[in-house]
């Protein structure tokens, strides 16, 4: 017989306790605790064998360790291939996140779809088979086959998993699958847990790499407990509005590579479609040169980006002005705000101000702060800044120009996109060789006063 047990959960952390509590001990949250019953005898493996250690290891001089020649499998997806370090690393469990509708189960069948050689298993609880037959239509990725299983018994997932053997697994999402080990219901703490922990240990001990897609809740966490981003190998987020047409796949956690690259993919009527030069999209070609326009040099992962950023300065129709920002901390554009009122003296105090990041991308790289300040002071003045311009630096609250890291990429992003000048601190200059940059002018700045006399 097996022995009911119950427990309460945080709903939004995952945090366990015997009793209900009003606010959570670990993440502070009010009444967010839930009971679930969990099953403590008669636990079954997915492949219900009996116990033995799962490998049967000796402690061991590091350097005595023989490197398996770390196989990658190789993607055919040149971003996903990127953020993930370089390619699928055997018997790893990434987890997808992203808000509903940004494009996740697009995104996995896709790259179902094109891996050549492989038999992908694609798990969907929240679609059916026609539905996703009608998506891989519309996708056409090519000619190639995936196999589709519309199912959310864990127990039986793992079944026709023996049966098939796949080389890749897909799970569309974690939420809705069930173990029936656990009694409490899906998409509740314990069954995420529960449901990732098996696939865990089915992904390392057949080395079959696992992808997970997770829904997001409305304040950006993965739903469901924060447990899960600490057992699998790799987060990736999955980003970008809706209502714009990129997308941002990044990496939060990786165990296998670096967490700072991003892929950028742009969604069409037929899939998404790989942005190889991000660039040259997120700049509109125009052809006169408007005012309230500057382009900042960012590095977004470890990709250098040029973006355009907008801003719209008029004067105050009602009594309090509004400040509002698309794509930037509006935090931030206070400060900038603040700093160009006290040490420049530019009265904004009274004028409404919009800020706008062309293109739907959030940017947190504090380097497109002088970009974001000169085009508050080009509108201001209704003065336009030549096109071919450029920003790369962070403003400080004394309002002085810091210097921002790698500004070699930056400066070498701009030049070759037709950049004529590119203005950066003048605590950046050390290690930059200007010689290598014959096509672009460097301007060297410390203050937003002289920013402001070569500009205007
Ligand atoms: P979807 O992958 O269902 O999102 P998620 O799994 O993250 O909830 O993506 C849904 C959106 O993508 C939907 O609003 C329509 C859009 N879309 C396209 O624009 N083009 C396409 O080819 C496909 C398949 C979807
Ligand atoms: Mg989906």
């Amino acid at each position: 017989m097996a022995k009911l047990k119950s427990s309460y959960f945080c709903q939004h952390c995952g945090a366990q306790s015997l009793k209900w509590v009003g606010k959570c001990p670990s993440c502070g949250e009010w009444n967010t605790f839930v009971e679930e019953v969990i099953q403590t005898e008669e636990k079954e493996d997915w492949k219900s064998k009996e116990a033995k250690p799962n490998r049967a290891s000796k402690p061991q001089l590091i350097s005595a360790i023989v490197l398996s020649d770390e196989h990658r499998i190789p993607v055919p997806d040149k971003e996903l291939q990127r953020v993930l370090g370089g390619g699928i690393v055997p018997g790893s469990l990434v987890l997808i996140g992203g808000e509903p509708g940004i494009g996740k189960s697009t995104l996995m069948l896709q790259i179902a779809l094109s891996m050549k050689n492989l038999k992908v298993l694609y798990v969907s609880g929240e679609e059916s088979e026609q539905q996703i037959r009608m998506r891989a239509e519309r996708i056409a990725a090519g000619a190639f086959e995936c196999y589709v299983l519309t199912e959310t018994s864990m127990q039986y997932i793992f079944k026709q998993i023996e049966e098939l053997e796949p080389n890749l697994v897909i799970i569309d999402s974690i939420q809705t699958l069930y173990t029936a080990k656990v009694e409490s219901s899906p998409g509740s703490v314990s069954q995420i847990r529960e449901c990732a922990a098996e696939l865990l240990r089915f992904a390392k001990e057949t080395s079959t790499p696992v992808f997970l897609i997770g829904h997001i809740t409305k304040d950006g966490m993965i739903a469901g407990p924060k447990v899960l981003e600490h057992m699998v190998d790799t987060v990736l987020q999955f980003e970008g509005d809706r209502h714009h047409i990129y997308r941002i796949l990044r990496s939060m956690k990786n165990r296998f590579g670096s967490t700072s690259e991003i892929g950028i993919y742009e969604m069409q009527g037929g899939g998404l479609r790989e942005v190889t030069n991000p660039s040259e999209i997120l700049i509109s070609q125009r052809e006169e040169a408007l005012s309230g326009i500057t382009i900042a040099a960012t590095i977004e992962g470890g990709r250098p980006l040029l973006i355009e950023t907008q801003a719209l300065v008029s004067s105050a129709v009602y009594g309090t002005p509004q400040r509002s920002a698309t794509g930037f901390d509006l935090r931030r554009l206070s400060m900038l705000l603040a700093v160009l009122e006290k040490r420049c003296g530019f009265l904004l105090g009274a004028k409404d101000v919009f800020l706008n990041i062309a293109g739907g991308i959030r940017v947190e790289d504090p380097a497109i702060d002088l970009a974001v300040v000169c085009a508050i002071l080009s509108s201001n003045e209704d003065v336009a800044i030549a096109s071919k311009t450029c920003f790369a630096a962070e403003v400080g609250l004394s309002g002085e120009i810091r210097p921002v890291n790698r500004i070699d990429q930056r400066v070498s992003e701009a030049e070759k996109l037709g950049f004529e000048s590119i203005y950066i601190s003048k605590y950046n200059t050390k290690g930059l060789d200007k010689k290598r940059y014959p096509n672009i002018q460097i301007l060297e700045v410390n203050k937003i006063e002289q920013v402001f006399g070569l500009l205007f």
